[in-house]
């Protein structure tokens, strides 16, 4: 068996009222100023205040940031670490989706140094944690509260990037129920899509392991079961307590293992078309998984045998077969596009989309099928 190895985050607490954990850790830091970095839709959403009030009555001093745009550019994150470079902390608190984690955790590496986010770009590896990441989800999505990845858009590259480096775990992850409850529907739904992608692109991943099979297929099972059920009743608040677990785990595994096709086709659609990650994800999943299917039939079947046991007399390219059905069926029953058509992307684009599709080595090196320049496009030209 070839060794193994999973990195996570240092605390996670999960469930409600987790307030009193983020007390312990402040209380324990010399210096006890906190950023609290955020996003305007949390601030309108209520989500901040009670974390405001906390600090308030505990006498906890705070300085708060909520400039940080969706799916953010590196000039922005860079434009915020200015900004924030001028207030005294020790501590960045960040409560909401993937923008606001991704930022948190670039500016925590480069805080009070020379270096800027573009550096980060061109060369991560020089850098080490500049102040303690307390990280919060509000989406059920991406996972980054437990990956060593930060995700910015390259404008002048209409491109988005992948920045990696350990340093980026934090030390405190609040997986709080409460703070999915606002989550619009069409957010939850796409976010959730956006896991079941990483789970399953993990555990059909070349670099998969025993470790990281254990946590995609716990995550994949946890999103399969519930993503409906929440989509379909949004007080369901098990099922979004489900994709809060589960997002967590498709971030455990991405570190475990990496993301492969379904991820480095959907940046270049991120990145001109502004398309939002788990809708760019979900559009092409289905697809990348079809043209995948003759080298990951064996892996989608035993996530198969896992997930959904009851289909167990089937045969793997059957299994295979229904792994990729029950994935379109998901796309579609919670209202997410299966095509580019009301997003602007024309056939001219095709040619940008492939090449820059197919530069995204660092994701389709893991994955299990070496993608033909003729099969990328072709998965672009059936989602056209
Ligand atoms: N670091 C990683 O490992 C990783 C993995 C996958 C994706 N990403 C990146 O994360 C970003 C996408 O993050 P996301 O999908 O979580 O969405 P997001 O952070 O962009 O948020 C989308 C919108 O939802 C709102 N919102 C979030 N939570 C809410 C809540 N509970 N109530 C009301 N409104 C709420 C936000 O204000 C925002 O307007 C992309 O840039 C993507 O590339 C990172
Ligand atoms: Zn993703």
């Amino acid at each position: 068996m070839d060794n193994a190895f999973l990195k996570m985050p240092n605390r996670i607490y999960l469930g409600e009222n987790l307030l009193g954990h983020l007390g312990d850790f402040i209380a324990k830091k010399e210096n006890k100023n906190v950023l609290l970095f955020t996003d305007n839709g949390l601030m309108k959403s209520g989500l901040v205040q009670p974390i405001e009030d906390y600090f308030n009555k505990n006498n906890i001093s705070y300085e708060i940031e909520s400039e940080i745009k969706p799916e953010p550019t590196y000039i922005q994150v860079d434009e915020l670490l200015k900004k924030v470079s001028k207030f005294d902390f020790d501590t960045i608190v960040a409560i909401g989706g993937g923008s606001v984690m991704d930022a948190a955790k670039l500016i925590s590496l480069v805080l009070h140094t020379d270096y800027s986010i573009k550096d980060l770009i061109d060369d991560p590896t020089k850098v080490s944690k500049r102040c303690s990441t307390v990280l919060i989800p509000t989406t059920t999505g991406t996972g980054s509260e437990a990956t060593i990845n930060a995700i910015v858009t390259i404008p002048e590259k209409d491109v988005k990037f992948g920045i990696v480096s350990d340093e980026m775990l934090p030390d405190l992850v609040l997986l709080d129920v409460n703070n999915v409850k606002t989550l619009p529907k069409s957010i939850m739904a796409s976010s959730a899509v956006d896991a079941l992608s990483h789970c399953v692109e993990c555990y059909t991943s070349k670099n998969a392991t025993v470790l990281s099979d254990g946590i995609a297929s716990l995550g994949a099972k946890n999103i399969f079961e519930n993503i409906i059920p929440a989509y379909e009743d949004a007080d369901n608040m098990d099922a979004r307590k489900a994709l809060l677990l589960g997002a967590f785990y498709g971030g455990v595994a991405i570190t475990a293992s990496g993301t492969t096709a379904v991820h480095a086709l959907s940046y270049p659609l991120g990145g001109k078309f502004h398309i939002a990650h788990g809708v760019s994800n979900a559009i092409l999943f289905k697809q990348v998984m079809e043209v995948n299917k003759p080298d990951i039939a064996d892996r989608l079947a035993s996530l198969c045998d896992f997930v959904f046991p009851s289909e167990g007399s089937k045969s793997v390219d059957e299994k295979a077969d229904f792994m990729i059905a029950k994935i379109a069926e998901i796309v579609k029953k919670v209202e997410i596009p299966t095509d580019l058509k009301k997003f602007g992307v024309k056939s001219d684009d095709l040619d940008f989309l492939v090449d820059s599709a197919l530069q995204q080595t660092r994701l389709l090196d893991h994955n299990r099928r070496k993608l033909t320049r003729e099969e990328v496009e072709n998965i672009y030209k059936s989602v056209m």
